[in-house]
């Protein structure tokens, strides 16, 4: 998705927010652009394709100038040509402006700045902010901006420089992330923090309606009503190396082997071994207003909805409360039923997902009490929910969620362990639960430790067309996450189906060509999935089973078998995902696929 980074200061700025701006390549992107503004006016150089391709074009002769913009674009309003590449500027010349989200009335502004003969060069929806500020200008950028946006209906996260006002840069926030890092002597904006690692560590959060004033000297943080605002300073505790690929060929490796740590640190400090029970901190809901929740809606997209299925189940099974789980997209237009006594859960590794956000606000609208179950400190859905629990998997930045949904998964296992133990569960189930996690990350290591034998099986399967992922019971949604991780990084047409579904359809796609990938732990449904199994295998499918050590039934039906370790039945799905991230991650490469950022996907989807 876009990534925005702005710098005010005594240095050059060019070649400073290019490298930064590469921090921001793992969200996915499709063109780039920089600006910089001297004494002497405004340049602006912009390219389809790869920060690569800029640079290639610059050929290290960067445009002076030591206030300077940065952006990635991906395609919304027009293709990803030079022309709609950000920066855009005014007709003359002397605004340049980066812009991520989108303008809702965009066409009616264009039609009205055309009328006052404005000339546009691009199909974006970014290019009319630039010419509403040029018309705006009375000989502050800060109120011109701030002007322009009082017209503006959509989102925002924008940076804007002017050849009028060499020494100043105006950013603003309006549901897309936007913080300002204070350096000495030196102030940058970003569209996210891993940006700005080198640089500083002291950043600003924006929140909505809010505008950045940025000099060399100093900022401002100014409200809808210019009133100055008080913000706090955060110190961001990441690292670069955190941010690096720490030897592994690809993101999605390193933080497919981080799991036994990721998990470890979703679970630090929440397992109460005597009470049998966990706590989290964040949640700002007392025992009895949990009590009081008689339904729970899980909302979420892609992988993350995917987390949500199997919190339905462990919400059901354990704590014994009605549950839903929603596309966050279909949620937020559906005139769902909710009320106070509804408690909605939005789940997002990047706590940035439009449709999820837009859910978590449709719920509070209707009264309902908001968790979100976030990754990214201080992102969007993280600032308008009521609680919630983080997940401290650390930045995942391979396209592909992989650390992320396990966390997920632990996470409500923690949250359903808690209302579960105020419910129904006794103190003595509690501590055998909580038994279970804490060996949890040992096991996930013991899983990942055998990653070299899912690579020879992988290989074996590069070349095929399609698959199909099976499984049951809360191992349904591994076999939908599995088939996911497979066709976004490999192109392999996958899908996922409850095992037993199978034979309603789906079964007439069987031949000796057709993989078919079952979750078969031991557990409630095993001895049903091995007649299943064995339907596969009537037709001639080849059979890769994950199953847990021990297994012998579906060891002798299947062509090719993953192991596990023995886990609580609900608590399978985080082992039992790790061979098909695997599997999916080895497909990958040996089809010479761009593993880390897949065609055509983003990091973080801020559009609808
Ligand atoms: C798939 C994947 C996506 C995300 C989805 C939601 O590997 O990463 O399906 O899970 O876009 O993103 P978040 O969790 O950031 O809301």
């Amino acid at each position: 998705m876009c990534g925005i980074v702005g710098y005010v200061g005594s240095r050059q700025g060019a070649p400073l927010v290019l490298e930064a701006l590469k921090r921001l390549e793992y969200r996915g992107y499709d063109s780039a652009g920089i600006a910089t503004v001297n004494g002497k006016g405004l340049s602006v150089e912009r390219a389809p394709g790869r920060i690569a391709v800029l640079e290639a074009r610059l050929d290290g002769r960067y445009p002076p100038g030591t206030t300077a913009l940065a952006h990635t674009r991906w395609a919304t309003h027009g293709a990803p040509t030079e022309q709609n590449a950000h920066p855009h500027t005014d007709c003359a010349g002397t605004i340049a402006l980066v812009h991520n989200g989108i303008i809702e009335n965009a066409g009616a502004l264009r039609k009205k700045l055309l009328e006052r003969r404005h000339v546009f060069r691009s199909e974006t929806d970014t290019e009319v902010v630039a010419h509403l500020i040029e018309e705006l200008y009375d000989g502050s950028l800060a109120d011109a901006v701030i002007a322009a946006l009082r017209s503006i209906e959509g989102t925002y996260g924008l940076a804007v420089v002017s050849s009028r006002e060499p020494g100043t840069l105006v950013a603003a926030r309006m549901g897309s992330p936007i913080l300002v890092g204070i350096g000495d002597g030196e102030h940058f904006v970003a569209s996210d923090a891993a940006a700005l690692l080198e640089h500083t560590r002291s950043v600003v959060y924006l929140d909505d309606g809010e505008v950045a004033v940025l000099t060399r000297d100093g900022y401002q943080i100014l409200d809808r009503d210019t009133a100055q605002v008080e913000k706090a300073v955060r110190t961001i505790d990441w690292d670069l190396k955190t941010v690096e690929r720490g030897g592994f060929a690809h993101f999605m490796l390193k933080e497919i082997m981080e799991q036994p740590e990721s998990l470890r640190n979703t679970l630090r400090g929440r397992l109460l071994d005597d009470a049998g029970t966990s706590r989290q901190g964040g949640i700002n809901l007392s025992d009895d207003e949990l009590l009081d929740i008689d339904r729970i809606v899980l909302t979420a997209c892609g992988t993350s909805w995917h987390a949500a299925l199997i919190g339905e189940y462990l919400l059901e099974e354990l704590a014994r409360v009605a549950c839903e789980v929603e596309y966050a997209s279909e949620f937020r237009y559906r005139n769902p039923i909710v009320d106070e006594d509804t408690l909605v859960i939005g789940i997002s590794q990047s706590g940035e997902t439009a449709d999820t956000l837009a859910a978590i606000r449709e719920a509070r609208q209707r009264g309902a009490r908001t968790l979100g179950i976030v990754n990214v400190v201080g992102s969007s859905i993280a600032h308008e929910v009521d609680g919630g629990i983080y997940l401290h998997a650390g930045p995942e930045i391979g396209v592909a969620s992989t650390k992320a949904f396990t966390s997920q998964v632990a996470a409500l296992a923690l949250f359903t362990l808690h209302l579960a133990r105020l419910r129904t569960l006794s103190v003595l189930q509690g501590r055998e639960f909580v038994q279970a996690l804490r060996h949890l990350p040992d096991q996930v290591a013991a899983v990942l430790d055998r990653a070299d034998e899912v690579e020879a099986v992988a290989r074996q399967f590069a070349d095929a067309t399609n698959a199909l992922y099976l499984g049951r019971g809360s191992n349904f949604p591994v076999a939908l996450e599995g088939a996911l991780k497979l066709k976004e990084i490999s192109y392999i047409h996958a899908e996922g189906y409850p095992a037993a579904e199978m034979k309603h359809g789906p079964i007439a796609l069987i031949d000796h060509q057709m993989p078919v990938v079952v979750v078969a732990p031991r557990d409630g449904t095993y001895a049903k999935i091995v007649s299943n199994v064995q339907e596969v295998k009537a037709r001639g499918g080849r059979v890769i089973a994950v199953v847990t050590e021990g297994d012998e039934e579906i060891t002798t039906l299947a062509d090719h078998v993953f192991t596990i370790p023995v886990t609580l039945d609900a608590l399978t799905p985080v082992l039992s995902v790790l061979p098909l991230q695997l599997f999916a991650y080895y497909i990958a490469v040996a089809r010479g696929c761009d593993v880390d950022k897949p065609r055509n996907l983003a990091k973080s989807v801020t559009v609808e």
